[in-house]
């Protein structure tokens, strides 16, 4: 079958970005593992700091060995607005807001999720790298929204220390609940 010069060209260059389109993504999402949140679960936002799924707010470890994150989003802060981890460990974070739509974004790392009332986000990811990571409210909420700032410490996994029910964070925010 003949087919034109330009017709070649165009269907070559076609190919061309399809496959950089495609390659784009695959290396975004197996590579830096970057993933859309897509857990949907619901939540009364009234409770949301007393709802179990989501109470204690902070750093817990479940009977596999896992760790979680639960923050709950309220104006002008993330509470808690301080969590220890350790580093090269998946850690799923849930997230939701008491209020408005907040952002939670862990700056410098591929966590990030919007927080929603009536909704809990989730995500898991891992930090290989020990430090401290700005947390910041990347959703406009109010007037006080560029002060909505925390912090995550990644630690190296042999000084972390799983919380204990003393270092819970449940008493500060059964007080901002109450
Ligand atoms: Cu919370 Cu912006």
């Amino acid at each position: 079958m003949k087919v034109d010069i330009y017709e070649r060209v165009w269907m070559w260059g076609v190919a061309v970005v399809l496959a950089v389109f495609f390659i784009s993504t695959a290396v975004a999402a197996y590579g830096r593992q970057f993933h859309p949140p897509s857990h949907i679960e619901t939540i009364d936002p009234r409770t949301a700091l007393t709802d179990p799924r989501m109470a204690p707010q902070g750093v817990s470890v479940d009977a596999d060995g896992r760790v979680h994150v639960r923050v709950v989003g309220v104006t002008f802060a993330w509470l808690p607005a301080e969590a220890t981890v350790p580093a090269g460990t998946p850690i799923t974070f849930h997230l939701t807001a008491a209020d408005v739509v907040h952002g939670y974004q862990i700056v410098g790392t591929n966590g990030q999720a919007m927080a929603i009332p009536g909704y809990i986000s989730q995500f898991t990811t891992q930090f290989m790298t020990p430090g401290e990571y700005l947390i910041a409210c990347n959703e406009y909420c109010g007037v006080g929204h560029h002060m909505m700032a925390g912090k995550l410490i990644v630690v190296p996994q042999e000084d972390w220390e799983p919380p204990t029910a003393s270092q819970s964070p449940a008493l500060e925010t059964e007080e901002v609940a109450g």
